[in-house]
Parts: structure tokens; sequence; C-alpha cells
């Protein structure tokens, strides 16, 4: 059995595709991947969660993108084979406690617990980083999705105890420790997921792309936002479109405010994180516009409460999860008033999951109750 963990950004958000800086931390919630090896080159897949079972044939691969949860774990497959990856045939069976559209990344545990399940069967080697590489591309290709590095690396590379500060260009990543006996790390889930999340998110790609071409012109050395600091987008930010502008304005602030978080998450100046989180989320909400209401209100309602140190979407937005940093004497407290207010406005009963800082994906020790590492 091997699992990989879901993930929750603490800052640097939409970021990483634009080669720059994210904090993210694995979380306590995982897929897990069953698997035994087969004689010939057939996968056959089942889903615990959703009670479906479908297989396929690694030597015909079915058409990518049909929007089916097949697409990612075939996907994932065929990915490791383009590069070189001799798979055996398997019986993988899936089960995750990661909540599914929710912004904590469950397609990214199910990519990485498959494709160390399936290579780890098959007897072939694979780093963590070249496993990552070939989640997102199988992410790309097979789902549909253009998305950056951050999630594929966290599942495979997370560190208990630990926020890995990623640098998205180099892939170097520092961890951070994370000491979380006095404050915790709540995870508001608004329970919405607007449909248009995944053109939403390609749009904002494609934006941040027409960004750097038109910077070149006075910046002929940048390849990317991360390039750009914020005195040089304050001195060209007038040849921009008005959107394209206030897109590239929370890229490059958001490199700046990520750096910053992951120096005062050092010093253990929590002021300071909270501080950066708050902007991180208007940010996100009034330049990039990947926010929506019910994100917006729980964060407001976080906001106004005694001993949330801050709050901010995390991940892709649209829909999904907050993320909060809240002194342990004021979490229950927390948790009492955000369910509360954030039903009375709009509705929906929220989960709230309180999380540790968990480790990236490992192969699970059947003997071991506990699940730990082998
Ligand atoms: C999604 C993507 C990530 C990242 C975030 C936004 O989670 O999969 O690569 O871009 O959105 O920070």
């Amino acid at each position: 059995m091997f699992s990989a963990p879901g993930r929750v950004n603490l800052i640097g958000e939409h970021t990483d595709y634009n080669d720059g800086y994210v904090l993210p931390m694995a979380i306590d919630r995982e897929t897990v991947v069953a698997v035994v090896a087969r004689a010939d080159r057939r996968v056959r897949v089942f889903s615990l969660n959703l009670n479906e079972a479908t297989e396929f044939d690694l030597d015909n691969p079915g058409a990518p993108q049909r929007g089916i949860w097949l697409d990612y774990v075939e996907g994932v497959a065929h990915i490791l084979e383009e590069r070189g990856l001799q798979l055996r045939g398997a019986d993988l069976m899936l089960s995750s406690d990661v909540p599914a559209g929710a912004g904590l990344s469950s397609s990214a545990a199910l990519e990485v617990a498959t494709g160390l399940a399936l290579a780890s069967i098959s007897d072939v080697e694979i780093d963590r980083i070249s496993l990552a590489l070939a989640c997102q591309r199988a992410e790309h290709d097979y789902v549909g999705v253009k998305c950056g590095i951050m999630d594929q690396f966290i599942a495979a590379l997370g560190r208990e105890g630990h926020a890995l500060l990623i640098d998205c260009r180099s892939l170097e990543a520092t961890p951070v420790p994370f000491d979380t006996s006095r404050l915790a790390i709540a995870i508001c889930d608004t329970r919405v997921k607007h449909e248009l999340s995944s053109s939403e998110y390609n749009t904002r790609r494609a934006e941040c792309e027409c960004g750097v071409l038109i910077l070149k012109e006075s910046l002929p050395g940048i390849r990317a936002l991360r390039d750009v600091s914020i005195a040089d987008f304050e001195r060209y930010r007038d040849r921009l479109p008005e959107t394209i502008r206030r897109r590239c304005r929370h890229v490059v602030t958001e490199n700046d405010r990520t750096l910053t978080a992951s120096e005062a998450l050092r010093s253990r100046n929590v002021e300071e994180i909270g501080r950066l989180m708050n902007r991180s989320h208007a940010s996100l909400r009034d330049d990039y516009e990947v926010s929506c209401v019910e994100l917006d209100r729980m964060v407001e309602i976080a906001g106004n409460l005694d001993g949330v140190v801050g709050a901010r979407m995390t991940g892709g937005g649209f829909g999904g999860c907050t993320v909060n940093l809240v002194r342990r004497e004021a979490l229950e407290e927390f948790k009492r008033v955000v369910s509360s207010e954030y039903a009375k406005s709009t509705g929906i009963d929220p989960a709230i999951y309180v999380s540790e800082a968990g480790d990236g994906a490992k192969e699970v020790n059947m003997k071991d109750e506990r699940g730990s590492v082998n």
C-alpha cells in the first residue's frame, strides 16, 4: 500500500506556474493505493469511495481528457511509460479521505500515490521530483488543467512538522519548521465549487504569459513574472492593459509576500505571517479575481475573531477552502462561530479540518496499525 497526502498552501497562490515561490504543507488526510502486480499489461482499478471498478490497457492508451476519474490514474501510468519506465500490469484499490473538489489537492494525492504504487511494483526507480513532474504532466495532458508543480511536489515531498518553501523554477525546496503546539492550522471548506474553475485557471495562466510578453519589451532579461521585481513592475505597469496589470501585480507582490512569510515563519513572527496572509487574500480577491462570495465571507468571519492570526483562501480558488492560523486557546470558539456564521450567511454547513503538517508520499507498513513509514 502506498499513500500520498492532500495539501494546504499557507501562502504563494498562483505563483507556481509563474516560476515563483509557494509555501504549502502536506495535511494529515491522504489517498491510499493498495496494489498487486499482474502477469499481463492490464490495470484494473477499484475506487472504494465511489464503489466503482474500471480498467485500462497499458499497451492501448485510452483517449485523454474524458472528464472521468480514470483520467488521473491512466494519465500517470502513460506518462511514466512515455518517460521510459516499463510498468507491469496491476490491480489497484483506491481509498481517500482527502475531500474531492475542495481545493486540497485530492487529484495530486491520487496521482502521486498511483505513480508511486505502479513504479514500486514494477521495480523501477523514480526520484520524487521526477515523480511529481510526471504527475503534473498527466494533469496537463490527461485532465486538461495546466497546473503548476506545487500540489504534486508537496504530495511527493512533504515533510512532517514543516511547510516547504518551494522555488518553482529550480525545484529546490527548503523545509520551514511549523510548530503547531500554540498555533493550529484550521482549514475551512466552503463546500462550494464553482464550475468555471478549470477554464478560468487556464485563462489566468495565459494572462500572466501575456503580461510577460509585454513586460519583456522593457525588461528583455525576464522569462517569467518571477523575474519582475515590485520596483520594475511599478516602473512599467502603465504599459500593461488594465486586467493584465492587475493579474501581474498579484503575482509579483505574492512572490514577495511568500518569501517574507517564510522568513517570518522561521523567526516565529506570527503577526507578520497573519498580515501577509490577509493581504494575499485581498490580492487574490481584487487583482487576481479567483475568490468568490463564499470564500470572502469565510475569511471575513475568521478575520473578526480573537485568536485568528491570519485567514485566506487556499488553492486555485472559485470555492474550496480557506486556511486559517488560529491560536490553540481560541480554536473551539473559532470552530463554533465560523460554522454558525457561515451557515447563517450562505445556508451551507461548512466543514472544518484541523491538520498537522504531515509527510509526503510513502509506502504504508501494513503490519503497523498506525501506518507509519516502512
Ligand atoms: C491549483 C494548481 C496549483 C496552483 C494553485 C494556485 O491548486 O494545481 O498548481 O497553481 O492552484 O496556487
